[in-house]
């Protein structure tokens, strides 16, 4: 049998991102290599339990952390996890923080995203195909998964915001303060480099999906000083336990 249909198939998917290449507290049960029509996944899967609840953890930047945003490769990701069964998939981001309320270490759980990513191989429906198929994308985060993260986080007692609109950019370096203020005047409230296409190809595979994001940064030109990666790695360990607590609570349902 396989374990896409084995009776305790893994429903729900861990995409980590930068800060999160391993789920601490995972109890590990076996690792997949897969190999999918679009090529390798970015790591093994992690099969395992955390909290006692089956999981699949996928290390979006490969373990140890070396694949740049713009050379996810987000089919293939995407891919293997509903090949093992992955029902509903949340992707960890760390992001930059345009809103006022969203500063270093806020976990936001956004409910729109604007795509400024270009080049990505970004759909499954290309190649010979037998008709043409526009998903609609409408609310690109399922309301179900959001609801429950922010249900985890409160019982947690982690503080989370539940709004938000996630610029994906295209990276992978920063941006400029005028590119800033252009995001903030489209509306913008977060900046990542990772959540495009990962939510449009979730949704081309009818999987479930939300974004779990982690402010590492005042995005460039909100703050009085230049972005460093020891700022960056600063505000990953103040918020990653927060994260991490997040998670625990929302696979226990
Ligand atoms: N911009 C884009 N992506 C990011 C940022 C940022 O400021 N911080 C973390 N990922």
């Amino acid at each position: 049998m396989s374990e896409a249909s084995a009776p305790h198939a893994p429903a729900i998917g861990i995409i980590g991102g930068t800060g999160l290449t391993q789920l601490e507290g995972l109890e590990i049960t076996g690792e997949r290599n897969v190999d999918t029509p679009w090529g390798a996944p970015s790591a093994p899967l992690v099969m395992g339990r955390l909290g006692g609840v089956p999981v699949v953890f996928l290390a979006r930047h490969g373990d140890p952390h070396r694949i740049p945003p713009h050379q996810v490769n987000y089919r293939a990701n995407l891919w293997a996890l509903q090949s093992v069964g992955v029902k509903a998939v949340v992707g960890v981001n760390a992001v930059g923080g345009i809103h006022a309320a969203m500063g270093p270490a806020q976990i936001v759980v956004p409910d729109q995203l604007i795509d400024y990513t270009w080049g990505r191989p970004s759909t499954f429906f290309e190649g010979e195909l037998e008709h043409v198929t526009h998903i609609d994308f409408t609310d690109p985060y399922t309301e179900r998964l959001r609801k429950a993260l922010k249900t985890a986080a409160l019982d947690r007692g982690v503080h989370c915001i539940d709004f938000g609109v996630y610029a994906a950019t295209q990276g992978p370096r920063l941006e400029t303060a005028a590119e800033v203020r252009r995001l903030e005047r489209d509306g913008c409230d977060l900046i990542g480099m990772t959540g495009m296409p990962e939510a449009v190809l979730a949704a081309e595979l009818e999987l479930e999906y939300a974004c779990l994001a982690l402010v590492v940064n005042w995005a460039a030109g909100k703050s009085d000083h230049i972005i460093t990666m020891d700022d960056i790695q600063a505000a990953i360990d103040e918020g990653m336990s927060g994260v991490r607590a997040t998670l625990t609570r929302f696979l226990q349902g």
